[in-house]
């Protein structure tokens, strides 16, 4: 409809006359509103539509709890049991436990979890780890790719995790540190705990997060 139209047929508002019982009712509303509005002036501002919600580009802090990033269970909370032993690893968000954001408004809070044999694990990574459950960044450090394979190595016999971009190969049971391709330095390390049955983090990631340069 045109504003032609609409004004042909609308009164203005001079025209028309407020009932008694609107006009005690836009009272009412108005005294309401401010209220409100007082009541609430100590308030954080909520997460408008389309706007990440406070916290969620966070680095992962300690005491977060750690969420499936993907597949079905998506955004449900990651026990032991929810960590093949010997892998693939399960790709993780951590998420703040007293609002229940989830941090995924940044990609370098990816996390690989990985369940392997304790003993296989170098005196520094055991020390990160509970019951051989470790965490890593998911960001190559190449040049910030997505890590998402766990597959044999090139230059060995074990799985080791795998960027496809450029094949930088990093094993988990040593810190994460290269083994093979052009990545410059280890995965950051995400130190666990277990907090009632389910993974949470125990400390801020060891290590530079993300690439070295642009892809
Ligand atoms: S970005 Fe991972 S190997 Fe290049």
């Amino acid at each position: 409809m045109s504003n032609a139209s609409f004004n042909a047929t609308a009164p203005s508002s001079d025209s028309i006359a407020e009932p008694e019982a609107c006009a005690e009712q836009t009272r009412r509303t108005l005294l309401l509103g401010a209220l409100a509005t007082s009541a609430c002036l100590g308030c954080s501002a909520p997460a408008r539509a389309g706007e990440d919600p406070p916290g969620s580009d966070e680095r992962p802090q300690k005491g977060d709890r750690l969420v499936f990033s993907e597949g079905d269970q998506e955004g449900k909370l990651i026990t032991s049991a929810d960590v093949p032993r010997g892998g693939p690893p399960v790709h993780a968000w951590p998420q703040d436990p007293t609002t229940s954001v989830v941090r995924s408004a940044s990609r370098l809070n990816e996390i690989l979890i990985i369940q392997l044999d304790p003993a296989e694990l170098d005196e520094q990574t055991r020390a990160r780890a509970v019951d051989g459950i470790i965490a890593y960044s998911a960001i190559c450090s190449h040049a910030g790719c997505p890590v998402t394979a766990w597959v044999k190595s090139d230059v060995g016999d074990k799985e080791v995790f795998k960027c496809m971009c450029h094949n930088s190969e990093y094993d988990p049971r040593a810190g994460a540190q290269v083994v093979f391709g052009p990545a410059p330095r280890r995965l950051a390390a995400l130190p666990l705990m277990l907090d009632d049955g389910s993974l949470s983090v125990a400390g801020n990631f060891v290590g530079k997060v993300g690439g070295a340069q642009p892809g």
